[in-house]
């Protein structure tokens, strides 16, 4: 029997337009990561990825700074196999140290409407990090629902609905190594 959901279609990731290539994504990658190393000279920071989507970046941000690091991951519940948020946020696996008096920089994959961060934010800061910083590989600001920025942004992207390097689409392409738009007409409902 088949495991996959009928309605859904998953074209090969090599069909699909590549947006950043893993070359430009590990220059901009490098480039973040020197100017956290530089903000947070002789400190210690704790890295706090949003699985699953910003497993990948973390990995490689977190060998781009050269400052003391530490990780730490928290889950959220996410769009599920629909792409559109239903806008409730849900922490499914909270951070398993204490962030108290630490320098504290959350890394997720895409910043989109800014419920999950601003949820992830506000709940963090109740922990009392000496600081908080957000870095995202993606930005979408045109899908903004709530006013958040990030601190480091690798890249801006209009409002298009990618895969790759650690994002899905229905837990699929997570681990193609390049950043691609997915065909509105393979989205299912
Ligand atoms: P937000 O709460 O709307 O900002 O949602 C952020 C989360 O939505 C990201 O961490 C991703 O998991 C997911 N997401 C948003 N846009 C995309 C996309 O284009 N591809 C894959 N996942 C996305």
């Amino acid at each position: 029997m088949s495991t996959s959901t009928p309605e859904l279609s998953f074209p090969p990731a090599s069909t699909m337009e590549i947006l950043y290539t893993k070359e430009q994504i590990a220059q901009r990658t490098r480039e973040i990561g020197a100017q956290i190393t530089a903000d947070y000279a002789g400190q210690s920071i704790v890295l706090i990825g949003v699985l699953k989507g910003a497993a990948i970046f973390l990995a490689d941000l977190a060998r781009a700074i050269q400052v003391d690091n530490t990780f730490d991951f928290v889950a959220v519940s996410s769009y599920g196999r629909a792409r559109v948020s239903s806008g409730a946020v849900k922490l499914i696996k909270d951070i398993d140290n204490p962030i108290e008096g630490k320098h504290v920089i959350i890394v997720e994959d895409i910043l989109d409407t800014g419920l999950t961060l601003s949820y992830l934010r506000g709940l963090m800061l109740q922990h009392k990090p000496a600081s908080l910083k957000i870095a995202t590989c993606l930005d979408k600001p045109e899908r903004r629902l709530v006013p958040i920025e990030a601190d480091y942004v690798a890249f801006k992207i209009p409002n298009q609905f990618v895969i790759g390097y650690g994002m899905d689409y229905a837990e699929r392409y997570r681990g193609v190594d390049d950043i691609r738009l997915f065909p509105d007409e393979a989205v299912g409902h």
